[in-house]
Formats: structure tokens, C-alpha cells, sequence
């Protein structure tokens, strides 16, 4: 796992945005994970820009989202699939038929998480997965307790993240109770991931799950098994973090960060 700490949160999503850019040249065809959430939307804005500006070309690249709200049809303003075409997919060259969520409103939920992951192992697996994180240590729809080799599924959502989602639904109880999620598990198997967490809210569980043991309590910590796994965190969030020293020496002397330094 590298851990990189930039000044403030637009340094962070910049940084991030920066990274898929340069996976997606180096690899038209990529198979990008992609996460919904507050801190995401930053990143979204720049790679727009950067489709824009730079001409960063989608056209090729097959996408696949974390999870899904159950029980919320694709055209309701709060399911993530509108939160997508809203802030990438609309705005990009993606072409639609490449961009994949699971479907919350399946008759079959199980039937539809195993079409999910098979359609991921037919694209050839997840190249590169974006992740936030919750404040309860989730990725994904990953509570507390997920085991560390799930599977997409459904899950209930915890209090936690009810609350945490409630400002997007007006009220807690407007909050649908239940997600489709890729599992740790079909997070792990991604050939890279980078998490992105700002805010000072998010210092303690980002100290966790990157300092502390790997437990099922944080699914992010399941990260640290990862092969390679980049953290990208503004100062706010990294306010807990013990080691800050060594990650800001790899990240200022190691070669492969020269250019984005
Ligand atoms: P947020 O959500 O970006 O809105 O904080 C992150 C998450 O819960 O995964």
C-alpha cells in the first residue's frame, strides 16, 4: 500500500483523476471500477475537464460501479446510476452499453449479483477500482462484518451509513435499507485500486484501516492485502495517521511519483 497526502481536497481528487488519465492512455480498452460519493465528485469534474481539455478519450473503456441502491429505479435522482450519468458518463465519450451498475431494482437480486460478477470476469476483471470510504470503514456497501472474501450481494446498510446518506434523501427515513455490492472479495481481485478519502471526518477510519489491524469491523483495511493499492488522502484525513514521515519521503524521492509531483 502507498499512502499520499496532498494539501487539500481538490490537490487529492486532482491527484486521482491524474491517474486514471494516465491508466486509460497507456490502456484504451480499460476496465475501470467506479465508486459514487461526495469525495468522487471532484474527480469526475476533472476527468471531464480532462475529456474536454485534453481530449481523454472513453470511448473504449468498459466501467463498472461498486453498487447499487435496492429498490430505486435507474431514473430516480438518488440512485447511483443517475449520480454516474450525471457527473461522468453523460459528459464523456463512454459509450452507455460499457457502463455497468448492478441492477437494484432486479426481481432476483441473487440471480442479478451473480450475472454481475460474471459480466466483470467476461470483461476480463477490474483494472482499476475507485473507492471512497465510509465513515463506518465500508467500501462499496461493504458494513462492518463483510467478510473479507465476499462476493457482490445485497447487504442492509448500517444506522451508520443511513446517516451518512441522509442529506441526499432529505431525511434518514427516506433511505432505502438495502444495497447491491461488489464484495471485498471482487475488490481484492482488481489488478489496482486507489481509495480516495478527504475530510477531517474521515481521519479516524482512515487511520484504521491503513495503520491498524485488518479486521472484518473495516472492510478497507482488507486494502492492505492488496497488491497495489495507492491511499490518497488531503491533510484533513490524514490527521491521524502516525507514519505521515515515511509516506511523504516515498512520495517526495520514489521516481515513479516524479511526475506528479
Ligand atoms: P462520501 O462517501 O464520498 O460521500 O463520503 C464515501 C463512501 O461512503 O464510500
Amino acid at each position: 500500500m502507498q499512502v499520499i497526502i496532498q494539501h487539500d481536497e481538490q490537490a487529492a481528487a486532482r491527484l486521482v483523476a491524474r491517474l486514471v488519465s494516465r491508466a486509460l492512455r497507456a490502456k484504451p480498452q480499460l476496465v475501470l471500477g467506479l465508486a459514487t460519493g461526495r469525495t468522487m465528485e471532484d474527480v469526475y469534474r476533472e476527468l471531464v475537464r480532462a475529456h474536454r481539455e485534453e481530449r481523454l478519450d472513453f470511448s473504449l473503456c468498459r466501467a463498472f460501479n461498486l453498487d447499487e441502491y435496492v429498490g430505486l429505479p435507474p431514473g430516480d435522482p438518488n440512485s447511483y446510476r443517475h449520480f454516474m450519468n450525471r457527473h461522468l458518463f453523460d459528459q464523456v465519450n463512454i459509450d452507455p452499453r460499457n457502463t455497468h451498475l448492478p441492477d437494484g431494482m432486479a426481481g432476483d437480486l441473487r440471480a442479478e449479483c451473480e450475472r454481475y460478477e460474471r459480466t466483470i470476469r467476461d470483461c476480463g476483471g477490474i483494472d482499476l477500482q475507485l473507492l471512497g470510504i465510509g465513515v463506518d470503514g465500508h467500501i462499496g456497501f461493504n458494513e462492518p462484518l463483510s467478510a473479507l472474501r465476499s462476493r457482490t450481494r445485497d447487504k442492509a446498510l448500517t444506522p451508520t451509513t443511513l446517516r451518512q446518506n441522509a442529506a441526499y434523501f432529505g431525511s434518514v427515513e427516506r433511505v432505502p435499507r438495502r444495497g447491491i455490492t461488489m464484495g471485498v472479495g471482487t475488490i481484492l481481485d482488481s489488478r489496482s485500486c486507489i481509495l480516495l478519502a478527504t475530510g477531517a471526518e474521515k481521519a479516524p477510519v482512515v487511520a484504521r484501516a491503513v495503520e491498524g489491524p485488518i479486521t472484518a469491523m473495516i472492510s478497507a483495511s482488507a486494502l492492505q492485502l492488496h497488491p497495489q493499492c495507492c491511499v490518497v488522502v488531503d491533510e484533513a484525513a490524514a490527521a491521524e495517521l502516525r507514519e505521515t514521515e515515511y509516506y511523504r519521503w516515498i512520495y517526495a524521492n520514489e521516481p515513479e511519483w516524479a511526475e506528479f509531483r
